[in-house]
């Protein structure tokens, strides 16, 4: 199993890396936007496909950067990852010699540690590099491998790699976790579908991703449900079959269209977008005073308003689902840099995902950071065009908006770390009447 064998890397980390984003702000954004499906939804549900030997078939999958390097990290276990058409990918299992996640895909991207509780389950055996992704607090994958060892997996960390093993099969088992853990939840789940007998999961995340795979895993012929809003119980199964599934929209990209509209004072339709999912983030909309209507797959949102009437600062929190999402801290933080007043911003789930503020205060905005989990933003700062650099996946979609809002040009570098996670984000504010580019470093 740890032969050398050649990988079949398809990205270039190098030319991406050097690319930016150049946007001319102070423009209204006007039109409609599609939000597309969620990458929290799509990469589990593409790990959840190597429980089966059938075909599985995804439409709605989002066409990112980390879908596709997922997708090769499973091309290079055995699993054929067919991409019919943009949108779709089709998965078949049949049979992975190779059970090894390399360093270089788990550096790219933390949710290939999602292989673990699967490959694990299916084939009693991994090799998986410890992840990176994010640089957004610790992010540890503690959580992930006692789930494991409560299933009965005995597992042992050496020079970066955790060696996984499950003599005979995975046993259900009592999972209980010291704090919500979204992919700690999944993983465990993905786990015990296919271990020997019943398994109970609590605290279980309750995030609309987490539900969108156990929907799936159903039609896969699993026995797993939700059984109270933070216990999940599953009757471990022999074999699951393939099924197709459209991946749920994603809540962040259209709660990150919402925030454009709002701080450029525009007036934004969103289409198939999940009202239901962002309920504790519309409550921060009517707090502040974006006005937001929710249809049945639509989102009209107008702050035109705000050209006459200020918008309200106020205090935010993030928490597991259903409170806010972290993953909507950072937009919301460069909407409360436009609103009148002083607002509080607790961020309670990851350590120094408030540290990309200090790219926001070089382009105006008043902000103190007191420690890891506070902040504090004093409003209205009109912003100018600098040049920032992204960190991470959300503070990058976050500039872009502080950018669009901003009188001048702002040159944000970093830009490969939106793709991971954006669909077209640039080509879906240019339709809305944005200036942005994406263009090599130094041109
Ligand atoms: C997922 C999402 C991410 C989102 C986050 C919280 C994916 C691919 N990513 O990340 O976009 O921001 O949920 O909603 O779905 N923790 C540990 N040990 C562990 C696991 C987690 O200490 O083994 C800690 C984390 O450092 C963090 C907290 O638990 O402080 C919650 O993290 P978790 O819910 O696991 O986030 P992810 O599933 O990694």
């Amino acid at each position: 199993m740890a032969d050398a064998r050649p990988f079949h890397w398809e990205f270039e980390p190098d030319q991406v890396d050097r690319e930016v984003f150049r946007i001319e702000g102070g423009r209204r954004l006007e039109g409609t936007v599609r939000i597309s499906g969620a990458k929290n939804a799509a990469l589990k549900l593409m790990a959840a496909a190597t429980l089966t030997g059938e075909r599985c078939r995804f439409t709605n999958v989002p066409e990112i950067e980390d879908v596709r390097v997922l997708a090769e990290v499973l091309r290079d276990i055995g699993v054929t990852v067919d991409h019919p058409a943009p949108n779709t990918y089709e998965l078949a299992c049949g049979d992975a010699e190779w059970l090894f996640v390399p360093l270089e895909a788990a550096a790219k991207m933390r949710a290939s540690f999602i292989l673990l509780g699967p490959l694990l389950a299916r084939f009693g055996r991994v090799i998986i590099s410890n992840p990176g992704g994010d640089r957004i607090g610790r992010r540890p994958v503690n959580l992930h491998v006692d789930a494991m060892r409560a299933l009965g997996a005995e597992i042992d960390y050496r020079n970066g790699y955790y060696f996984a093993k499950a003599p005979g099969r995975l046993r259900g088992g009592h999972v209980v976790f010291p704090q919500i853990t979204v992919m700690g939840t999944e993983n465990a789940m993905l786990a015990a579908v296919l271990a020997d007998g019943h398994t109970v999961i609590e605290p279980a995340a309750q995030e609309p991703e987490v539900d969108d795979l156990i929907e799936f895993l159903q039609q896969m012929g699993a026995e797993v449900e939700r059984t109270s809003p933070t216990r999940i119980e599953i009757e471990g199964r022999r074999r699951l079959r393939g099924a197709d599934h459209r991946v749920v929209p994603d809540r962040i990209e259209a709660g990150t269209f919402i925030v454009a509209a709002g701080v450029t004072h525009g007036r934004v339709t969103l289409q198939d977008a999940p009202c239901d999912h962002l309920g504790a983030f519309l409550g921060v909309m009517a707090d502040v005073g974006v006005s937001v209507h929710c249809g049945r797959d639509t989102i009209e949102v107008d702050a035109t308003e705000a050209d006459l009437r200020p918008l309200r600062g106020c205090d935010i929190e993030t928490d597991p689902y259903p409170g806010l999402a972290t993953d909507l801290q950072p937009p919301i933080c460069v909407l409360l840099s436009q609103t009148e007043g002083i607002s509080h911003v607790h961020e309670t789930v990851f350590e120094d995902r408030l540290e990309w503020l200090g790219e926001l205060r070089r382009m105006g905005a008043r902000v103190e950071i007191s420690d890891s989990h506070h902040a504090t933003i004093e409003g209205p700062s009109p912003l100018h065009g600098a040049e920032v650099e992204i960190g991470d996946l959300r503070a990058g979609a976050s500039l872009i908006l502080a950018a669009l809002a901003a009188n001048g040009t702002t040159t944000i570098r970093g830009a490969h770390h939106v793709h991971r996670g954006y669909e077209k984000i640039d080509r879906k504010f240019l339709e809305l009447g944005a200036r942005i580019e994406r263009l090599a470093e130094g041109t």
